[in-house]
C-alpha cells in the first residue's frame, strides 16, 4: 500500500525530461581547491589513523601495538599527552561555568579567582559574541605583552605601552592559521600576484596560496652541519627577481622564525637585512612567530631571548609593513584545539585596518576561548601570585622535556648511516636528511611514491611512527628529508625503533 502511494505521489509531481538532477562533483567546485595540498595531515596521517582503529581489534596481526604520532606539532593529543598548563585551564574552566567561583572555590587559587573575575567582569558570558577584533581589554593585554617582549616598557618607563603597539591594530584570532589565511585573501588580488615563502616551509603558506589563486615564490633555506639551517638575502633576492622577470607581482615576504620544519633561528643582522629587502620592494613582512616561546637554548641559559621582527622594525625606525602572528596551539600551552592567536599590524594605514576590521566582521568573532587561552598566554602568573610557582613548575618541565629530547633524538639520529640532522635550536621539530639510494629511488618510482614518502611509509607500516616526509614542506631537487617532533614521551623507545628501521632500510636499499 505504501508503496502505491509514493509512486502516485511521484506521479503527480510536474514532470520534466529537460531537468537531470546532477550532484555535487569534484569538477564543479571551485578548481583552486584541487590544487590544495597539506601533507601534514595527508596520506601518511589517514594510514596511521586506520592503523589507530586496526589495533583495536584483538588480532590486528601489526608489528607494533600503537601509534606515535610524531607527524604534527599537537603537543595534548592522546599518546603525546603533554598536560595542559593548570592556571590556563582553570581560568577557562571558571569562565564557562563562573558558579565555580562559588561552588567550589577552593578548587582555585585567589589570583585565579580574582583573574577570572576581571575577565567575566571584561567580558560577561563567553557565550555571546565580542567585538569581531577580540575583546578590547585582552588585545590591550597582548599590546602590553608585547612592548614588555621587546623590551620597549623597560626602556621607556615614561610612555605608554600604546607608543609601541596599539591594541587597535591587534586582532585575535582563531589560531594562527585563519589570520594567515585572511591576509593571503586579502593580499592576493590576481593570479600574478606572488608570495616569497621559505622552501622548506609550513604547508598552511602552499596550501593557503594556491586556495586563492597566487603564486608562491619559494627562497630556499640553505643547511650546513655546523650553522644548521639558515636563510640567505642573496637567495631572497635572486627569487625576487626570477619571479618579477616572470612577470610575477610580488606581494608579501614570509619569515617563519623559529622555523617550521627546520627549527632555526633567525639571526639579528638577516632578519634586519630581510626588513630592507621589504622596504625595498614594497613588500609586507608576514612574520610567523608563533615558536616565539620555543627556544630549547633558554633551557641551559635563560639570558637567551626571542628578537621580534616588531622589534627590529622598531630599533631600524622601518616604515616597512609588518603582520605578526602568534598562537596558543605552540610555545608550553599547547592548546591547539582551543583557537586562539592573535596578529599585529604595524606600519598598515587606517583605511587598510579599516578592511581587515571588515572582512573579520564578516566572520563575528573569533571563539571566545581562544581569546581567554590568548590572555592567559599573554599575562601568566607574576611572582608573588599563588599560582606562580606550579606556573613556573609546569612551564620549565615542558621546556625542559622538549630541549632533552631534541637534543637526543638528534645526536643519535646523526649517528646513522645517511642520516644528517641539523640543530634545531628552536620550534618542536627535527627535519633530518636523509641520502637515499637509486634503488630506493627507482623503487618508490615504481610505486609511484616520493622517495622519502616511501621511506615515512615503510617507517610507519613498521614501526607505528607516523612521521611527514620532506617532501610536504618542499625541499630541493633530489634532496630527502623527514620531519618528525620533539614531542614524543618515552623517547629512548621510539628512537630506538627509528634507529632499528633505518639500518633495516640500509640493508634493503643500501645508502
Ligand atoms: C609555522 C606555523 N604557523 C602557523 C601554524 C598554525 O597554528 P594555529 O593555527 O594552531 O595557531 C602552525 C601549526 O603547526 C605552524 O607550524
Amino acid at each position: 500500500m505504501r508503496l502505491a502511494a509514493r509512486l502516485l505521489r511521484n506521479l503527480s509531481r510536474p514532470f520534466s525530461t529537460t531537468t537531470i538532477m546532477h550532484q555535487l562533483t569534484p569538477a564543479s567546485l571551485n578548481p583552486a581547491v584541487l590544487n590544495v595540498e597539506y601533507a601534514v595531515r595527508g596520506e601518511l596521517a589517514i594510514k596511521a589513523e586506520d592503523y589507530r582503529n586496526k589495533l583495536k581489534e584483538e588480532d590486528h596481526g601489526l608489528p607494533f601495538d600503537r601509534i606515535i604520532s610524531s607527524n604534527i606539532g599537537n603537543p595534548q593529543q592522546k599518546g603525546l599527552d603533554q598536560p595542559p598548563i593548570t592556571f590556563v585551564r582553570q581560568i577557562a574552566a571558571l569562565m564557562e561555568y563562573p558558579a565555580l567561583s562559588t561552588l567550589a572555590p577552593s578548587a582555585f587559587p585567589p589570583d585565579v579567582l580574582a583573574r577570572a573575575s576581571e575577565l567575566q567582569h571584561e567580558i560577561g558570558s563567553i557565550g555571546a559574541y565580542s567585538h569581531s577584533q577580540g575583546v578590547p581589554f585582552i588585545r590591550q593585554n597582548v599590546a602590553k605583552f608585547i612592548a614588555e617582549r621587546d623590551g620597549f616598557t623597560q626602556a621607556n618607563p615614561n610612555k605608554s605601552y600604546t607608543d609601541f603597539s596599539d591594541p587597535n591594530a591587534i586582532f585575535l584570532t582563531a589560531g594562527a592559521s585563519s589570520g594567515v589565511s585572511l591576509l593571503l585573501s586579502m593580499l592576493i588580488a590576481s593570479q600574478n600576484d606572488g608570495i616569497l615563502i621559505p622552501i622548506p616551509q609550513y604547508p598552511l603558506y602552499t596550501a593557503t596560496i594556491a586556495q586563492f589563486q597566487g603564486k608562491p615564490i619559494p627562497y630556499y633555506l640553505s643547511s650546513s652541519t655546523q650553522a644548521g639551517w639558515s636563510t640567505s638575502v642573496k637567495d631572497v633576492r635572486e627569487a625576487l627577481q626570477k619571479a618579477k622577470d616572470e612577470g610575477i607581482n610580488p606581494k608579501a615576504l614570509v619569515v617563519i622564525n623559529p622555523g617550521n620544519p627546520t627549527g632555526s633561528v633567525l639571526d639579528r643582522a638577516t632578519m634586519e637585512d630581510l626588513v630592507r629587502v621589504c622596504e625595498e620592494h614594497s613588500l609586507v613582512l608576514l612574520a610567523d612567530e608563533v615558536y616565539q616561546d620555543n627556544l630549547h637554548l633558554r633551557v641551559k641559559d635563560p639570558s637567551v631571548s626571542f628578537t621580534s621582527f616588531k622589534k627590529v622594525l622598531h630599533d631600524l625606525s622601518s616604515p616597512a609593513s609588518l603582520i605578526s602572528f602568534h598562537s596558543t596551539s605552540k610555545g608550553v600551552l599547547g592548546e591547539c584545539g582551543r583557537r586562539g592567536g592573535y596578529f599585529e599590524c604595524t606600519n598598515i594605514s587606517p583605511e587598510v585596518l579599516a578592511l581587515i576590521y571588515k572582512m573579520v566582521s564578516v566572520g563575528l568573532c573569533p571563539p571566545l576561548q581562544g581569546q581567554i587561552a590568548v590572555d592567559t598566554l599573554v599575562r601568566p602568573p607574576q611572582k608573588g601570585e599563588e599560582s606562580y610557582s606550579l606556573w613556573k613548575e609546569e612551564t620549565d618541565t615542558i621546556h625542559k622535556a622538549l630541549a632533552e629530547r631534541t637534543g637526543v633524538m638528534s645526536e643519535r639520529l646523526n649517528k646513522l648511516e645517511g642520516v644528517t640532522c641539523y640543530p634545531s635550536p628552536g620550534a618542536l621539530y627535527l627535519f633530518p636528511e636523509i641520502t637515499l639510494s637509486d634503488k630506493a629511488v627507482q623503487t618508490a618510482k615504481t610505486k609511484g611514491k616520493a622517495p622519502d614518502a616511501m621511506y615515512a611509509l615503510e617507517l610507519l607500516d613498521e614501526t607505528g611512527i607516523c612521521v611527514v616526509p620532506g617532501s610536504g614542506f618542499g625541499q630541493k631537487q633530489g634532496v630527502w628529508h623527514y620531519r618528525l617532533t620533539c614531542l614524543c614521551p618515552g623517547v629512548e623507545e621510539y628512537v630506538g625503533k627509528l634507529e632499528k628501521f633505518h639500518k633495516g632500510w640500509v640493508e634493503r636499499y643500501g645508502v
